[in-house]
């Protein structure tokens, strides 16, 4: 394993994951196929309103529930050793409790795991990527305390029933995501934003869900099962925007922690909150009258509770923001609260979606300061993509230099920085509902013609190159 100064040596450690990335709304459809519950995102998108992208919906996506075996042979072509998808929570428990058992999810997600194996691809599974069964939701959701042990006895359920094969587990996917822009911002589902409170209560919960079914896994599954069990962290670099302002300097600092370590720190170091986090809202929260903390605390008990349930550390890296100490007003909202504002170098070339500015090397800085920060934890960076937008364009030169500039970072961090990286997945393996943005944005390898009734998947010339990078466990010389 090296880079060389030549940069000619471009080898990958042995064993090294290869992946690629789905998760299961944005691709399965079937919204209502064999007994299926509903969950938020049916709910959101059917309400129209221009919530999303021409009112698009995932209700048939790239009919992975029915096409399974089309992506089966989408990764086949790349050669994956690993492949990483996550369940629909409400199609496998309608109601989102074991009370009611859909056996016919259960089946999909074993002929998906079986097949996986049977060409020796390791299942990576993501418990839940955005996709609350809407049952519990109306119970109260994240917000609720309640939906910690449902949470827990749906990982449980999942552990019993895939886990004699599935030996990567990932609870929740990014968690940040979920409760800056379904609770926040709004703008994905549920759609609520009372600004400054739900956002941290709803991933308080989600910490204490996550830490819940670590420990169910630890002691009713590992000694048998011999899996891992680990949460998908999004984060943004932080960069100063002026390197000698100390004003930007801890604005960046703040940023990580309101980002990453609002996460990484209470799950990976100690159990807590980042300080600087817990003292800004708590400042705030009293300027602004009220008698506690807008940001929840975590007993003593919880605390040991959260502390080391990751036993590898999931990264989810698309971007880098500068970052400048904005004159922010004091209103209870998570932005107020955080005073860093990240702004987008017009030097940086964009994507096909706008927030996606790419920025190779702000990976190989993420990953140190996660290896510095975290106590050097194994990491996969279990996403990493670049979108075109639509139509897109099947010689996707640029993307692919996006993917070699990346993975250089990543060696570069492997070999120079020591940084423990066991593998990279890309998102995604096909083009799919990308949220919001509908399917007006694409991200996969394989083009998906959402136009034709068959779906067909069509490699793009990422793809090609990316299965040659697999192939060979590493880059080609660029000199
Ligand atoms: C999410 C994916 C999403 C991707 C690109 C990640 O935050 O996990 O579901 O499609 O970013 O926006």
């Amino acid at each position: 394993m090296a880079v060389s100064d030549g940069n000619k040596c471009y080898q990958f450690p042995k064993d090294f994951a290869w992946g690629a990335s789905t998760a299961a709304y944005q691709v399965e459809g079937g919204w209502d196929a064999d007994g299926k519950g509903l969950n938020i995102w049916d709910t959101f998108t059917h309400q129209g309103g221009d919530r999303v992208f021409k009112n698009q919906t995932g209700d048939v996506a790239c009919g992975s529930y029915t096409l399974w075996e089309e992506d089966l042979i989408c990764i086949k072509q790349l050669g994956l050793t690993h492949y990483r998808f996550s369940i629909s929570w409400s199609r496998l428990l309608p109601d989102g409790t074991t009370g009611f058992i859909n056996q016919k999810g259960i089946d999909y997600y074993n002929m998906v795991i079986d097949s996986l194996l049977k060409n020796n691809v390791v299942p990576v599974v993501t418990l839940y990527h955005f996709d609350m069964p809407q049952a519990v939701e109306d119970r109260g959701g994240w917000n609720s305390e309640e939906t910690v042990a449902v949470f827990e006895q749906y990982a449980h359920f999942c552990f019993k029933t895939f886990g004699d094969r599935v030996k990567l587990w990932i609870t929740i996917n990014e968690p940040y995501i979920l409760a800056k822009y379904g609770y926040e911002d709004g703008v994905f589902a549920p759609g609520k934003s009372k600004k400054g409170f739900e956002v941290y209560q709803v991933a308080h919960n989600m910490i204490k869900a996550h830490a819940k079914a670590w420990h169910a896994y630890n002691n009713f599954f590992k000694i048998e099962q011999k899996g891992l069990v680990s949460i998908a962290l999004y984060s943004d670099w932080a960069e100063p925007f002026d390197p000698n302002s100390t004003e930007d300097k801890e604005a960046a600092e703040r940023y990580l922690a309101f980002h990453l370590n609002w996460f990484a720190k209470p799950i990976f170091v100690d159990g807590d909150y980042p300080e600087v986090m817990k003292a800004e809202i708590s400042n705030r929260s009293k300027e602004q009258g009220l008698q506690s903390s807008r940001l929840p605390e975590f007993t003593n008990e919880e605390k040991i509770m959260i502390k080391g349930t990751a036993d590898f550390f999931c990264l989810n890296y698309y971007t880098t923001r500068k970052i400048k100490c904005p004159s922010s007003e004091n209103v209870p909202s998570y932005d107020s609260d955080r005073a860093a504002e990240g702004l987008k170098d017009p030097d940086w070339p964009i994507s096909g979606i706008e927030w996606l500015a790419v920025v190779p090397w702000g990976l190989r800085k993420l990953l140190g300061y996660i290896k510095d920060t975290c106590g050097n934890p194994a990491v996969y960076i279990t996403e990493n993509g670049f979108a075109q937008s639509d139509p897109p364009t099947f010689q996707d030169l640029q993307r692919w230099t996006y993917f070699q500039e990346t993975l250089t970072e990543v060696l570069r961090a492997i070999t120079l920085d020591e940084v423990n990286v066991k593998g990279y997945f890309v998102w995604s393996l096909i083009d799919n509902f990308e949220w919001t943005s509908g399917y007006s944005v694409r991200f996969g390898l394989f083009h998906v013609d959402f136009n034709l009734a068959d779906l067909p998947r069509v490699p793009y010339h990422s793809a090609i190159e990316y299965s040659k990078v697999v192939k060979r466990n590493g880059l080609i010389s660029q000199k």
